[in-house]
């Protein structure tokens, strides 16, 4: 047991907490970060300039408490998401991280339990062992793939308080039929079961992949989460947000911290609300990067699943974690998630993605690549 381990258990810890190490993916000072999926285009001039007189404008007000209920960020959003939602069915938080967090605060808690269906996000176990909730790991077809059929089953059998379903699905970047998202819910009736479609990526899916935001109307229990993190390129502003009925909303407000969305958090997302047209046309560009991603693995010989989100997940590595040491030598970090064969990468700007390909490139060819 390490030093750090071994003095914080020295300390009254909860029972669940001994023995977790904390989120952590490096944060490395190298010149190409594709390994947290953050958005690799930057925030647009003119995008940057209104958030920056937002934010002077907030700035005048900050003796105050800001608005508790965030009611004009609520609104922007529910226009942003339309499908018929307005303020009463959303709710936001420093990062969707945080939403979850009240989501498993409200409807999680000691004796209950939360499923999820991995590999998928990691700060799910962790969002659960936080908040005293039981974490059980459902399964998935040796392809990842989860089919209506067999999440159902599961849910019928395990009985879950709260189910994560993660679409598209981190780290594979593949999005999940609704029809998964249907059956959970319904067998999920008898154990009154929260139902959470995560959708950070949904922006970059490709053209025509349903949301489940179209399976809200009369599924009270089921909820939508979003984040600003990745299409809008705020992860540095922190808002995450979700929708769901408006009771699910009020149940939420029981577990905030009051005045959890600073005034400043709040001017910034409006701001790249009102702008999200300059923010969108970036996104296209993420997604012919990521396309030109899955086109080059593939002529690499390597096995890239189909992703609906701005990251690529891949396999038909002898050696992942040397490949991946390899590219951080070259200046390029990249995403082990300790699954045997396989990698995780970010999409790039046209010039980061080009610098990956041709770095991984010349390392399956047995040279070494060359400073990014
Ligand atoms: C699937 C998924 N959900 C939620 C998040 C959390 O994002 P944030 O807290 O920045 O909104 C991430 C971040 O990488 C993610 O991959």
């Amino acid at each position: 047991m390490n030093d750090q381990l071994e003095r914080l258990n020295r300390l009254p810890l909860r029972s669940n907490l001994r023995g977790l190490t904390p989120y952590g993916a490096p944060q490395l000072d190298v010149p190409i970060l594709l390994n947290v999926n953050e958005n690799t285009h930057g925030v647009p001039a003119d995008v940057r300039a209104a958030i920056s007189a937002a934010v002077t404008e907030a700035a005048a007000g900050l003796n105050r408490y800001p608005d508790r209920e965030f009611t004009e960020l609520r609104k922007a959003l529910a226009e942003y998401l339309g499908h018929g939602l307005d303020e009463s069915n959303v709710w936001a938080a420093n990062g969707s991280n945080e939403v979850l967090q009240q989501i498993l605060q409200a409807f999680g808690g000691p004796g209950r339990t939360a499923l999820g269906f991995p590999p998928t996000y990691s700060m799910y176990p962790l969002l659960a062992s936080g908040t005293d909730t039981r974490y059980i790991t459902g399964e998935r077809a040796g392809n990842y793939d989860l089919t209506a059929e067999s999440a159902a089953r599961q849910v019928r059998e395990l009985q879950p308080n709260i189910v994560f379903l993660c679409s598209p699905n981190n780290p594979t970047g593949t999005a999940l039929g609704l029809d998964v998202v249907e059956a959970v819910y319904e067998a999920g009736a008898g154990s009154q079961t929260i139902v959470i479609v995560d959708e950070a990526y949904h922006e970059f899916a490709h053209e025509g992949t349903p949301s489940a935001l179209t399976l809200l109307p009369g599924r009270e229990r089921l909820i939508v989460s979003r984040t600003m993190s990745k299409a809008f390129a705020l992860a540095g502003a922190r808002l995450g947000y979700m929708a769901a009925a408006p009771e699910v909303t009020d149940a939420l407000r029981l577990v905030r911290l009051p005045y959890h969305l600073s005034a400043i958090t709040q001017a910034t997302a409006l701001a790249a609300l009102e702008h999200r047209e300059a923010l969108m046309a970036e996104v296209e560009d993420i997604k012919r990067q990521r396309d030109r991603i899955v086109e080059g693995l593939t002529r690499l010989g390597l096995t890239p699943a189909a992703s609906d989100s701005n990251f690529v997940f891949f396999g038909g590595l002898e050696n992942p974690h040397e490949v991946w040491q390899e590219l951080l030598d070259a200046g390029v970090l990249i995403r082990d998630v300790g699954i045997p064969g396989h990698l995780r990468v970010t999409a790039g700007t046209e010039a980061e993605t080009t610098a990956f390909l041709t770095s991984l490139e010349r390392i399956l060819a047995g040279q070494a690549a060359l400073p990014a």
